[in-house]
């Protein structure tokens, strides 16, 4: 299997889950969704990163993103888990976790880097869009927790770039200007898109707020 890159569309499966036996591109429908891979049940940092999964659903049901978490564990031992990150984290885990103690889902999406460990799958996290496009892959250690916010600024920006034809500079947090897409040249097309005008330092570096968006 080829690496995965971005603009690829993320690989179908069908996997045991803690939710049932699981079809990904008919349990996505029109959601844009994140895959996350996590080392391993019963460890210290993975539990704090579900149970902000789980603690962030009203934010990612905002964002129209179903979330789903994966490891080679078996079905049994992600069912005593969740009870304990429930308690640990003080939240409720309503997204399914896959079962990929077959490695099927690991093979088809390169989360096991041998040289880091053989067994336990790398925190891989894919963002992937409705027409099942990934847009966003990252690949942390096992001893790194992901910025969780960070993950939702992302989205935030790939919807405002799908959306208002705008990228986002760096650092940028939601609310603040946002810069317009170099390919957008044309007069007309720009008055249209941008009634509020912009503010060209360059020709290339046009910056915009959106309106409703300002901080
Ligand atoms: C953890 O989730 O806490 C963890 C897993 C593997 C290695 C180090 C930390």
């Amino acid at each position: 299997m080829p690496t995965l890159r971005l603009g690829d569309i993320a690989p179908d499966f069908e996997q045991d889950s803690t939710h049932g036996r699981l079809r990904f591109h008919e349990w996505l429908g029109d959601s844009w969704g994140v895959l996350f891979s996590h080392p391993a049940d019963f460890t210290p940092v993975c539990t704090t990163e579900l149970g902000r999964t789980a603690q962030l659903k009203s934010e990612f049901a905002k964002r129209g993103v179903k979330a789903i978490a994966l490891s080679v564990d078996t079905l049994d031992s992600h069912s005593r888990w969740v009870p304990d990150i429930e308690q640990t984290q003080g939240t409720t885990v309503e997204f399914p976790i896959l079962a990929d103690a077959d490695r099927k889902v690991s093979q088809l999406y390169d989360l096991i880097h041998p040289n880091a460990s053989a067994t336990a799958t790398v925190r891989s996290l894919f963002v992937i869009d409705p027409a099942k496009k990934v847009r966003l892959i990252i690949t942390y250690p096992a001893s790194t927790g992901r910025n969780f916010d960070e993950i939702l600024r992302v989205i935030d920006s790939l919807q405002l770039t799908d959306s208002h034809s705008v990228a986002t500079p760096v650092d940028w947090q939601p609310g603040q200007r946002v810069v317009i897409l170099p390919s957008l040249q044309d007069p007309e097309v720009l008055k249209a898109k941008f009634p509020q005008g912009f503010e060209a330092v360059r020709p290339y570096l046009r910056l915009t707020t959106l309106p409703g968006q300002a901080a």
